[in-house]
């Protein structure tokens, strides 16, 4: 492996910013490991939801997501997954892609509790290195020392429009307005919350992915590690 690639590439930004889509081609360009911690956070919301039928209560939440087991593992099925994710053992890949757990993520992901023992669980994974890493707060929080550190950004009619697409593909049916307004909240509390807030790193290199496709997003990002 040449020296002078990270061992640790972080990538944060909003919803339906690009992120998952780069980082897991960048991945499997390098041969390293592709991280998406979003899942993390969608798999105890739907834990949650299942299990206490709503995420208000901090501690109840706190102690569900210390207690259950999430696992991501390469892909077992040829539809359109990148992984799979097992909660408990069970296959929850695109059970966490629900709305439900879309409009309370964020609510979740704002728990102190929460974010600590899922933190934990990144750093454990991510410190054995050669991995591409995505979510809200790697290189601020979860990774600062990471050497590359990548905040992709773009407006938010975009960013609906690409959501809004995606969930009409997978035959989910949401107006475009509906999708728009959810992710205006998410971005909000995602932005304004006290904990590991999303926002990029001082160091971070800040890519603008309004109208421009995966493949220029992806050169750009190739041209910041060599
Ligand atoms: O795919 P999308 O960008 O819509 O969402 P995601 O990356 O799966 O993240 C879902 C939610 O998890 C975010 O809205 C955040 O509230 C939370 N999250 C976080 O707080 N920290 C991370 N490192 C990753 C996700």
């Amino acid at each position: 492996m040449d020296m002078s690639i990270p061992k640790i590439i972080a990538i944060d930004g909003p919803a339906a910013s690009g992120k998952s889509t780069v980082a897991e081609k960048l991945a499997a360009e390098l041969g390293y490991l592709y991280f998406d911690t979003g899942v993390m956070y969608r798999a105890v919301t739907l834990a949650a939801l299942r299990e206490l039928h709503s995420v208000q209560d901090q501690d109840a939440v706190t102690a569900l997501a210390n207690r259950i087991q999430i696992d991501v593992l390469p892909p077992s099925e040829v539809d359109g997954r990148l992984y799979d994710i097992l909660l408990d053992g069970e296959d929850v890949t695109w059970a966490i892609r629900q709305p439900d757990v879309d409009r309370n993520v964020s609510q979740v992901s704002a728990y102190s509790g929460v974010r600590e023992a899922m933190t934990d669980q990144q750093r454990r994974i991510g410190q054995r290195g050669s991995v591409v890493m995505v979510g809200r707060d790697i290189g601020t929080v979860v990774f600062p020392e990471a050497e590359l550190k990548i905040y992709l950004d773009a407006s938010v009619e975009e960013r609906a429009r690409r959501r809004f697409d995606e969930m009409r593909l997978r035959g989910q049916g949401t107006s475009y307005e509906d999708i728009l307004e959810a992710m205006k909240r998410r971005d909000k509390m995602d932005s304004s919350r006290a904990i590991a807030p999303l926002r990029p790193a001082d160091d971070a290199v800040i890519v603008n992915t309004d109208g421009i496709g995966i493949c220029e997003v992806l050169n750009r990002v190739k041209g910041l590690i060599h």
